[in-house]
């Protein structure tokens, strides 16, 4: 399978941003946070064409900031992303239309004082995909394809339900035209009920147009259902990507077997006492990373060349990369639980 989507050694890192107050106050010697965040670090990975990629992580771990680069709405500090061999980017400008994304809030992404229909006829106008006199036909039939009533064109985004919201957003993506979606958490804001609707439609659309999909989210069991393959984020930097069932039955590391341990899980102790088995320790903060590996000071396998050496991702036999010094050891520990 080739690759659609590349991202290679892809960073970004984002300022202190000082005012000039700041900077003055800073000079002094006042207490001014001025350290930069490395929000994604060396991030290399590659999505083939058709493919759902999931991609998880704890929060502020750097996932929506990856979703922007790959999508070319947010700049690299250095490193490229291509689509189909092009960059998505050109002198800091989204220079494709064949990815569009999804957001969390679909009431924050579309404006309220126009008509949803609008909303989304307004990119493919501009772009050529329709003309302002078939705009109502063409939306209508995207509003079809995403279980909307094609008749709903003219109303405002406050007459719709979050989940009818979501499908105008996914609408307005769509009607692009686009070959990757890059979905940051489309149902997190959802009610449980409505979050297994929009799933479905995900996937339906996803077969239906052969879309290439990046689908970020915390949810693990929302990323297990729509994914083929798995990435986990720890810190800014990718430490496993493998296809689904793998990763989430066999992690390869330490902190993907860790993460997958903290889903809330009822656990009955001795005493009957009901708890959560959660992830152990405090995420560092992406404003002083350890040294090494960041998982390091959490992790149950180091051992001295993890605080010292940054690990490489390495190729495991069965189609996934693991960037740990102790892959091995989790691997038949994770193979050992499984058996
Ligand atoms: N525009 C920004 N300016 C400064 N810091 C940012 C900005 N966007 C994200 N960050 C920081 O980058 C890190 C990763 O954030 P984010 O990509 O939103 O993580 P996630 O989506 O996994 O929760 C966080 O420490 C966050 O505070
Ligand atoms: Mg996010």
């Amino acid at each position: 399978m080739s690759a659609f989507l590349t991202v290679d050694d892809v960073s970004r890192v984002f300022g202190p941003n000082l005012n000039t107050g700041e900077k003055i106050a800073a000079r002094l010697g006042a207490q001014v946070e001025t350290r930069s965040v490395r929000a994604v670090s060396d991030v290399s990975l590659t999505v083939s064409k058709g493919e759902t990629l999931g991609l998880v992580g704890e929060s502020g771990c750097g996932k929506s900031t990856l979703g922007r680069l790959m999508a070319g709405i947010l700049a690299p500090t250095s490193g490229t992303v291509l689509i189909d061999g092009a960059p998505v980017m050109v002198n800091g400008v989204k220079a494709t239309t064949r990815v569009q994304t999804v957001f969390q809030d679909p009431f924050a992404s579309l404006d309220p004082r126009m008509k949803v229909g609008d909303t989304v006829s307004e990119g493919p106008i501009a772009h050529g995909l329709t003309t302002r006199a078939q705009a109502k036909a063409y939306v209508a039939g995207w509003f079809e394809k995403v279980g909307l009533d094609p008749g709903w064109t003219d109303r405002f985004p406050h007459q719709f339900s979050g989940g009818q919201r979501q499908r105008v957003a996914i609408a307005r993506a769509l009607a692009m035209q686009p070959d990757m979606l890059i979905c940051d958490e489309p149902v997190a804001s959802l009610d449980v009920s409505i979050q297994a609707q929009i799933i479905n439609l995900f996937l339906e659309l996803t077969r239906d147009l052969e879309l290439t999909t990046v689908f970020i989210s915390h949810d693990l069991s929302v990323v297990q259902h729509v994914s083929d393959r798995v990435a986990v984020m720890y810190l800014g930097r990718i430490v496993e990507v493998g296809p689904v069932a793998q990763v989430f039955n066999n992690p390869a590391h330490p902190y993907t077997d860790a993460l997958f341990g903290s889903v809330p899980k009822l656990v009955l102790d001795a005493d009957e006492l009901v708890h959560f088995d959660t992830i152990t320790g405090e995420v560092p903060s992406p404003l002083a990373p350890p040294s090494g590996c960041y998982f390091h000071p959490r992790c149950p396998l180091a051992t001295p060349v993890c605080s010292s050496d940054v690990p490489c991702m390495q190729s495991l036999p069965d189609m996934r990369t693991v960037a740990c010094h102790h892959f091995k050891e989790q691997f038949a520990k994770s193979f050992g639980k499984a058996g």
